[in-house]
């Protein structure tokens, strides 16, 4: 039976300048750029900076688009009113989604979807975003709301609001890389969202709400906190690779491992590794490190399963004290730079996205009355 390209694999559907990735070689670039190289030299913003124009900033363009990022982080009362309304049991990419959306309706260039508008909207949800997620996460914890501090970088920031304390250096170059690194992908499934949503020329907070909906689901970006879940499960370092061939035996999916176009190392995957590592060493958890690399192992030995970037993230995000189900809401919190370039892109040279299915249903019935049927 027919059934079309299920999962659209391999299937280029269209062009773009902002990121490609190697699927052989296990190259990420942004706009040229190797993940690698970004990742020892720049900052997000001058990622972000990257993603929505050509090429990184100058000096006075960062400082400028850092100044319009700083000031537009606080959300409006009416946001806050209803956020403190949620139930603290809210799922955070329930909230988040929901969040988004309602900020559409706050934003002062309203259902505009000119480029200038759309890259101010798209600003605004880059400042904002962090400022949900953290908001959210102190109402939950009964603890008073931290304002933005506009001194601070997005990544120092963001852990800022959401534990009232200033993070060292480290900590705040830390999350500065994993945004990096986490800031786009090409026409994954978010940003895929993203776009067919944008090009029925609705607006960026439609595409960025479509987005959000699909990073949420544990093929994607759900991931992430999957794989905490289970590293708690397994437990220990000893009972690691026992779990794991078990769970293989049982042709369990196992969060983390896999791409559809990855069929090597994801580059990201080695620098979160290194990242997991280094941080379990500092904050002497070296225990949830070590069981990943002896997960790793095995299911590389098994299955011919790579890594992905969600397996080392939740390591990571753990020895840091962040909580479990804010990791796919931080991941959001990096990529909506990603989905707003895709956004950009696609307005700048826009054709509404409806492709065809290759249908294989049924054909030609007579319709029976219902008290015949
Ligand atoms: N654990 C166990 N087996 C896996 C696997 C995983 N994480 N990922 C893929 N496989 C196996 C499948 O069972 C399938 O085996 P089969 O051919 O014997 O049936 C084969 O590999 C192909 O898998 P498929 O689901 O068709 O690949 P895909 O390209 O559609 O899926 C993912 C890609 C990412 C959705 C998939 O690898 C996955 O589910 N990974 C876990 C979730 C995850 O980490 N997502 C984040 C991605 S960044």
């Amino acid at each position: 039976m027919a059934a079309g390209n299920l999962g659209l694999e391999d299937v280029v559907v269209g062009p773009s300048s902002i990121c490609d990735v190697n699927g052989k070689t296990g190259q990420l670039i942004y706009r040229g750029y190797d993940i690698h190289d970004l990742v020892m030299a720049v900052t997000f913003e001058e990622v972000v900076y990257l993603l929505w124009n050509d090429d990184l900033p100058t000096r006075a363009q960062l400082d400028e688009l850092n100044a319009q990022i700083r000031n537009n982080r606080a959300l409006p009362s009416g946001v806050i009113e209803i956020l403190k309304a949620l139930p603290t049991s809210a799922p955070p990419m329930d909230m988040l989604r929901t969040m988004v959306s309602l900020l559409g309706i706050y934003d002062p260039d309203g259902r505009d979807n000119s480029l200038p508008s759309s890259r101010r909207k798209a600003m605004r949800l880059t400042a904002q975003i962090p400022t949900i997620v953290a908001t959210f996460h102190r109402l939950r914890e009964g603890k008073t709301l931290v304002p933005p501090d506009p001194t601070l970088s997005q990544a120092a920031n963001l852990l800022f609001m959401m534990t009232g304390e200033r993070p060292d250096d480290y900590a705040a170059r830390t999350m500065d890389v994993a945004l990096t690194l986490h800031a786009d992908h090409e026409f994954n499934a978010s940003t895929f969202a993203a776009r067919v949503t944008i090009a029925t020329l609705s607006d960026l907070y439609d595409a960025i709400t479509s987005a959000i909906g699909a990073l949420s689901g544990p093929l994607h970006g759900g991931a992430n906190e999957q794989v905490m879940r289970m590293l708690l499960e397994v437990g220990s370092e000893e009972k690691a690779e026992g779990w794991i061939r078990d769970a293989l035996a049982r042709k369990a999916r196992v969060m983390g491992f896999g791409h559809r176009v990855y069929k090597t190392d994801d580059p990201r995957a080695v620098e979160l590794k290194e990242m997991s590592r280094e941080l379990g060493e500092r904050t002497g958890h070296p225990e949830w490190f070590r069981m990943s690399d002896r997960i790793q192992k095995v299911v590389l030995e098994e299955k011919g399963l790579y890594a992905n970037v969600d397996f080392y993230s939740a390591s990571a995000y753990y020895v840091m004290g962040i909580p479990i189900d804010l990791y796919t809401p931080i991941f959001a919190a990096s990529r909506i730079a990603g989905w707003s370039a895709h956004v950009l892109e696609q307005l700048e040279n826009n054709r509404l996205i409806r492709p065809r299915s290759d249908y294989v249903g049924p054909r030609d019935r007579k319709v029976v009355p219902i008290d015949q049927r």
